[in-house]
């Protein structure tokens, strides 16, 4: 009896694992910030996940990652929770024009409509707000968090800080642009969260390790 079990166990995972190459030209037709062997890199972090694990995601601007995230729970009863203000960057990327028409639409309206495009939003909710103030109100175990949101030092030690106490152990957490370029995520996880993780490592600017 183990021995079918084992087998039938198997082949439902094996039919049912999603792979990467069938969401990819979904996921590039999404602007953002994230490299598309990144995307990838998430998806896979994100099928490693236990089935019913919570993916919490800080920084979801048009909804790149979130989809990235989001096709490895198809089938399954992950979630992942995208927080974003939802208010844009404008600043940062004011001479870009494709953010113009961005900005028409609403950020949260474009977000939305690459979540529904891909019919993903039964594995998505949506957190409008500051990651700080979400945090706060926060109380579910978290088994993946993947940090992109505001790049300043402090904001970025203090999504750490705020969210590690639910993220359960063994649970990972990825910073995005842990990269000289970008200095307050590169001091945030260098001088701070590189010390509280365990098997620590880097996959091109994306730093992770793992909840002791
Ligand atoms: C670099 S973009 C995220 C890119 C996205 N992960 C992708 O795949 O394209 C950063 C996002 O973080 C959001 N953000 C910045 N500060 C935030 C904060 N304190 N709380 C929540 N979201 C924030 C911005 O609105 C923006 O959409």
């Amino acid at each position: 009896v183990i021995r079918l079990l084992k087998w039938l166990g198997l082949r439902r995972s094996q039919s049912t694992t999603p792979q990467f190459e069938q969401f990819r030209p979904a996921i590039e037709t999404i602007e953002g910030w994230l490299p598309i062997e990144q995307a990838e890199w998430l998806f896979e972090q994100a099928c490693a996940v236990p089935d019913g694990g919570r993916i919490v995601e800080i920084g979801s601007y048009q909804g790149r990652s979130t989809t990235a995230l989001a096709f490895a729970c198809l089938g399954t009863l992950k979630r992942v929770f995208a927080i974003d203000l939802w208010q844009g960057m404008y600043a940062d990327v004011a001479d870009i024009p494709e953010v113009h028409q961005v900005f028409q639409e609403g950020f949260f309206g474009v977000w939305e409509r690459n979540i529904r495009m891909n019919n993903l939003y039964p594995y998505v909710i949506p957190l409008a707000g500051r990651s700080c103030e979400i945090a706060r109100i926060w109380r579910a175990p978290i088994h993946m968090a993947f940090v992109d949101g505001s790049h300043a030092f402090e904001d970025v030690v203090q999504d750490f800080r705020e969210f590690f106490p639910h993220v359960v152990r063994g649970g990972l957490m990825a910073f995005h642009d842990v990269d000289p370029a970008w200095n307050g995520a590169w001091r945030a996880w260098h001088e701070h969260i590189a010390h509280h993780l365990i098997r620590t490592g880097s996959f091109t600017t994306i730093a992770y390790g793992y909840k002791p």
